[in-house]
């Protein structure tokens, strides 16, 4: 059975858009992952198909309406679904490799994609959503998050990449950020590639591209160093 995604969404036809080109596209033609956009206004019943209506106690923008967006999901979710219903929101938990890599190894994912001042929230209560963001930034809607999650998810699965060596790869950098890279020419507008890189030297080689992974994660990225460091001492 191949990972199977479902967006919902007002805008069907940002999918599958750039996850249909490339490794992605390939994948997606070859079967190994399977895409479907519904359209939530189709669960509109009215005259007008009202997808939202403005916010109780008052306030900016409109609220998509739970009655709404339960339809669409009761629409997409036959019975037995087992696949993590997920609300792309800035107020959900950050997304991770660590989170990428569990929803990628279950059977695929159903993706909630709001759009204005977002979802009513009952209907995330009643549907038990996991709640994830992209960061701290306010997008205009959840379809680009929801194309970036499945695109971090689909080249891990099974026979998306070549596979081996990059996965083996990421795990040997272990959360650091990664190391420079240089093709040729060796010599480019007066700057060298790194000696030790044409050495032919694999263990200085590993070992310099170690350190260079250490220190960009120390000097950009303290917040993941310190975890590191705290994991490798509790390890
Ligand atoms: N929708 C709007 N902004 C978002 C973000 N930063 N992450 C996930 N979904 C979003």
């Amino acid at each position: 059975m191949s990972f199977h995604a479902t967006a919902l969404t007002l805008f069907p036809e940002m999918f599958p858009g750039p996850l249909g080109l490339s490794l992605a596209g390939r994948a997606l033609r070859e079967g190994i992952w399977r895409l479907d956009a519904q359209d939530i206004r189709a669960q509109a019943h009215d005259r007008h198909r009202t997808v939202d209506d403005t916010p109780f106690g008052g306030g900016a923008g409109m609220v998509m309406r739970p009655d709404v967006v339960d339809a669409a999901i009761a629409a997409a979710m036959p019975e037995g679904d087992t696949r993590p219903l997920v609300y792309l929101t800035p107020r959900g938990r950050l997304l991770d490799q660590a989170l990428v890599r569990e929803i990628a190894s279950g059977p695929g994912v159903v993706l909630l994609c709001g759009r204005y001042e977002g979802v009513d929230q009952r209907v995330i209560e009643a549907r038990a959503m996991r709640e994830i963001s992209l960061g701290d930034y306010v997008l205009s809607g959840g379809e680009m998050a929801a194309l970036t999650l499945l695109d971090a998810c689909v080249r891990l699965l099974p026979g998306v990449m070549g596979g081996a060596e990059s996965a083996l790869e990421e795990s040997h950098s272990a959360g650091l950020l990664e190391y420079p890279h240089y093709t040729r020419p060796a010599e480019w507008q007066g700057r060298a590639v790194p000696p030790v890189l044409l050495s032919g030297h694999h263990a200085e080689v590993a070992r310099w591209r170690r350190e260079q992974a250490e220190a960009a994660t120390r000097e950009r990225r303290p917040d993941l160093w310190k975890r590191i460091a705290a994991g490798a001492a509790a390890a």
